[in-house]
């Protein structure tokens, strides 16, 4: 038993310096765990809510005094109980009352606390049975903006370097570099415009779609030969957000759902892209099915708006065969129970899983362990930014603590 003696919730910021909730969860054997709530802005319709109405001042005036009292005494080395009490005070289905940011906060605080409690890293206690914690995921990471990321950049909302080398370290390294060398392309092709970057760290360029595309794979290539490191292009589209009307809204061109399948093909055998996200409106189970089907053997094709990490959603994903990855983001469901299910789920059923981050984040580390806990084929948390590195950073520490196991 690992009493939890005090819980605590405020209001912090996050990168886009937008309110949200901190938690901590002090045991009383001497843990504590102190962990704040990321927030999305291309949400899936199907995630649960990330706050009461009112936001964050709901939490802490209305629901904080009572749930506090309820959590407290609870046992922090059984999160399934701990997160039940989270589901049974809430009594939504989506976390209306309390907000799933504020059971995000709350349900990994707990864990962090049971892990500073035993003298383990967290990752160990999220671990699955099939994890050893000697494989890393790959580095997913986040070079040049678009969407609702970037105003005025392609409508793609990511444009990612997949970097999957054994050692995290090289992984990360051969990001980086990939990210530097799109700064010094779009320097060189746009000389006389001012650059910036996004919410998530990436570039940000007034340039179309496949511009960016091309820049990304030369980038790629040149890392590739430079550093003999395998990084390949990737996409993140988050298609819904420019989905109107049956039709896929691109600066160039509209297509329909077919037209959308033979192009982001297209662009797979063309780019040699190993990482697709998104690709689809988030309604479409039919569409991402004839995706795999067409590439599914040469690059991950992986639903985040498709599934909104529910476990339902993922299992009408692996009887249509929709995708062969899932993305991971606890606030999308709201405790850390509801998200290993879905993990456990995927893997039974030969999807890999990719930890993720959300746009607006905080300068904590605790994806990294649930990225190598998960077992999870990648880590997907931009590139530049402190809220960014921090995870990396993590990683990095990670790996290295169980090199000298
Ligand atoms: P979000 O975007 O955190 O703004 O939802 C990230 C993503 O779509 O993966
Ligand atoms: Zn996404």
């Amino acid at each position: 038993m690992s009493a939890i003696t005090e819980v605590r919730l405020r209001r912090v910021y996050d990168s886009r310096g937008k309110e949200t909730v901190e938690a901590t969860v002090r045991t009383e054997d001497g843990g504590v765990g102190v962990v704040g709530a990321p927030s999305g802005a291309s949400t899936g319709a199907h995630e649960v809510k990330a706050f009461p109405t009112g936001g964050v001042a709901t939490v802490l005036s209305g629901v904080a005094g009572p749930l506090v009292k309820r959590l407290i005494g609870l046992d922090a080395a059984h999160q399934a109980g701990f997160d039940a009490a989270l589901h049974e005070h809430d009594g939504t289905p989506e976390f209306s009352r309390i907000g799933g940011n504020t059971a995000t906060a709350l349900s990994v605080a707990c864990a962090s606390a049971r892990a500073v409690e035993a003298g383990v890293p967290l990752w160990k206690v999220l671990k699955r049975p099939e994890v050893d914690g000697r494989s890393f995921p790959a580095i997913v990471g986040n070079c040049l903006n678009g969407g609702r990321h970037a105003v005025g950049g392609p409508e793609i909302q990511e444009f990612i370097a997949f970097s999957s080398a054994s050692s995290p370290e090289d992984s990360v390294r051969a990001a980086f570099a990939v990210h530097h060398e799109i700064g010094e392309a779009l320097h060189r092709q746009l000389p006389t415009h001012a650059l910036g970057r996004g919410d998530e760290g990436g570039w940000v360029a007034p340039i179309g779609n496949f511009v960016a595309l091309q820049i990304l794979a030369d980038a790629c290539a040149s890392v590739r030969d430079r550093l003999r490191v395998p990084v390949y292009p990737g996409l993140d589209l988050a298609a819904s957000e420019f989905y109107r009307d049956g039709m896929y809204r691109y600066r160039e061109k509209a297509v329909d759902a077919e037209g959308q399948v033979a192009l982001v093909a297209e662009m797979v055998d063309r780019f040699s892209l190993r990482y697709v996200e998104d690709p689809f409106a988030e309604e479409d189970f039919h569409s991402f099915a004839a995706l795999t089907r067409a590439v599914g053997g040469k690059t991950l094709v992986v639903g985040d708006d498709l599934y909104t990490t529910s476990r339902a959603r993922v299992e009408r994903g692996a009887a249509e065969k929709s995708s062969n990855a899932v993305l991971i983001k606890v606030n999308q469901v709201g405790t850390l129970t509801d998200t290993l299910a879905t993990v456990d789920f995927s893997r039974a059923h030969h999807m890999e899983t990719i930890a993720s981050h959300r746009s607006g984040d905080l300068p904590q580390g605790w994806l990294a362990h649930l990225a190598v806990g998960a077992g999870s084929a990648g880590i997907k948390c931009g590139l530049l930014g402190g809220e960014r590195v921090a995870k990396l950073n993590e990683l990095l520490s990670v790996a290295a603590a169980t090199g000298a196991d």
